[in-house]
């Protein structure tokens, strides 16, 4: 019956089943039926795992308190939009001045159809909107190549495969491929290459349609005119634009993706409504976390006074390298595992324009541009098309290049990243902002990262005091997962942390 149910849409499939661990959030049901009363938890930090864990926890009535430093939830889920302002640790002091509908998605911005991120849009009734991760018509510009101009996406793939394509087949032809294929399969590699590389039936490269057109087909008398030279095989390697196509074959990266109407903010705003506002205490800052032999005590900082709540049970959902300094009683082994979890550093910057001269002029609505300039890369938006404004992602690096951006001065930064971006896109990229919003992850206050690295990755017997409790502390976040820096890896994690802390309760 349930197979049946299943091929209806009634119930999941096997194929889904199959694909990931099933979870079981906990059921008021659970208490009714085995006598057992649900606990008193407290969960540190407001992000994505720590949202998760209360929502969860709260299906089946449990007692969560969530202690939130900043004065928001969310975490590193953080939607800029016109007014919202931030400190950084340097002391910078931004506010938006985006106008409205308007926003950055200054942390996560995209999400893939297999991330359970979506499933948990879906249950909170979060609409989403396709986020387009590559775009053909977007450009790639690698400077330190000595280009001087940038190439498309697709001019520059076409490029590629068909060279590719077409020195394969030489090779094949001089019996190179011999001893690895049959004749038969040689034909079929060279069937395959002339569709591939369009290197028709000569095979050889001589450019294609697919570059693009300098003049675009249009009516009769219009053929168009495709897009010249074409450069040579060697120019084509030299200038290293092949480099960028692996990306979107990545599991995690590959299209479509998808991001929630309005902003990614969406999500931790849809969490804290669904968990009710007042179990939620935001500008609380832990400092100190005490397990006992019968529960555990949690001591943070609100509005200038020391409070101290007494729970059955504690989520530790805040970022290692916070919780690594925070007082605790929780040993040695944890406090090693947590100083091994390494903070990296990003950065990104809103460039808000008063025309969406990118549409209009280069026509590209939506996607990324690659760069080897230290901005790495510029999202168009992919929401808003043909509206008035536009938030274009002007950087978004990582390592030495975020850390640099990060000790310029904001205004310091929208020159720097401007200056690169006119290389691109022409003289609009400096003449039509209007206001800008950088935002750095390893210099915010209680997060002072973007993400962590895991050496040998979060099963590593290092890492074992954190996949389990230490007394009554449980620990959670997108560290602890193999999907670091996905909201995916925070849900996961969450999901992992109530199941076991209900199998104890229940048990
Ligand atoms: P956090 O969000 O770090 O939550 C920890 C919480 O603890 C914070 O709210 C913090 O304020 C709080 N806290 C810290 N100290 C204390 C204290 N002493 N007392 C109380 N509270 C405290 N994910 C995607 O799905 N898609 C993407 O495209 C994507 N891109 C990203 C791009 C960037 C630049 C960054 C930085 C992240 C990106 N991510 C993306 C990853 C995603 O943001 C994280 O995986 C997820 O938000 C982590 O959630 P978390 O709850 O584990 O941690
Ligand atoms: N997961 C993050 C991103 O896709 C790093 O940008």
């Amino acid at each position: 019956m349930l197979a049946t149910m299943g091929a209806l849409g009634l119930a999941p499939t096997a194929e889904a089943a199959s694909r990931e661990p099933v979870y079981r959030a906990p059921r008021p049901g659970d208490f009714t039926l085995t006598g057992r009363g649900a606990a008193r938890v407290v969960i540190v930090g407001g992000g994505i795992a720590g949202l998760a864990t209360a929502y969860e926890l709260g299906k089946a009535g449990y007692d969560c308190t969530v202690l939130e430093a900043r004065d928001r939830t969310g975490g590193r889920n953080f939607t800029v939009r016109g007014g919202d302002s931030n400190l950084d640790l340097y002391g910078n002091r931004q506010t938006a001045r985006f106008a409205d509908g308007q926003y950055l998605n200054a942390g996560p911005a995209r999400i893939a159809q297999w991330m359970v991120t979506l499933d948990y849009c879906r249950e909170l009734g979060v609409p989403v909107e396709v986020f387009t991760n590559t775009n053909s018509s977007a450009y790639i510009y690698n400077e330190k190549a000595g280009m001087t101009a940038p190439v498309r996406y697709r001019t520059a793939k076409a490029d590629v495969y068909g060279y590719v394509s077409e020195l394969l087949a030489k090779a094949t032809g001089k019996g190179a491929l011999d001893a690895e294929l049959t004749a038969d399969d040689q034909e079929r590699l060279l069937e395959f290459l002339r569709g591939f590389g369009d290197i028709g039936s000569k095979l050889a490269y001589t450019g294609s349609e697919r570059r693009g057109y300098s003049v675009d087909p249009a009516a009769a008398g219009t053929p168009g005119v495709e897009l010249g030279p074409v450069p040579s095989a060697s120019e084509v390697f030299a200038s290293g634009v092949g480099r960028y196509f692996s990306f979107e074959f990545g599991y995690d990266q590959a299209m479509l993706m998808f991001q929630p109407v309005g902003g990614m903010d969406r999500i931790p705003a849809a969490l804290t409504r669904e968990i009710g506002g007042h179990r939620i205490k935001t500008g609380a800052a832990v400092e100190k976390i005490t397990d006992k032999a019968h529960g555990v005590t949690v001591t943070y900082r609100q509005n200038g006074r020391v409070r101290t709540i007494d729970a059955d049970y504690c989520v530790a959902a805040l970022p290692p390298n916070i919780l690594a300094k925070t007082a605790h009683n929780l040993g040695p082994a944890v406090q090693t595992a947590l100083e091994a979890c390494r903070p990296s550093s990003a950065g990104k910057i809103g460039l808000e324009y008063r025309s969406r001269w990118w549409e209009s002029d280069h026509r590209i609505y939506g996607g990324i541009t690659e760069t080897d300039l230290d901005l790495a890369h510029v999202w168009y938006p992919s929401y808003g098309h043909h509206g008035r404004r536009g938030v274009i992602v002007g950087y978004y690096n990582t390592g030495a290049s975020a850390d640099a951006y990060a000790q310029l001065s904001p205004r310091e930064r929208e020159a720097r990243a401007v200056a690169q971006g006119v290389k691109i896109h022409g003289e609009k990229y400096r003449t039509e902002l209007v206001s800008s919003f950088s935002h750095h992850w390893r210099q915010t206050p209680y997060l002072e990262a973007a993400w962590h690295s895991l050496s040998g990755g979060p099963d590593a017997p290092v890492f074992d005091p954190l996949n389990k409790p230490t007394g009554r502390v449980y620990f959670a976040g997108d560290h602890l997962s193999y999907a670091d820096a996905w909201q995916h890896g925070a849900f996961t994690s969450a999901r992992k942390t109530v199941t076991a802390l209900h199998e104890r309760v229940l048990a």
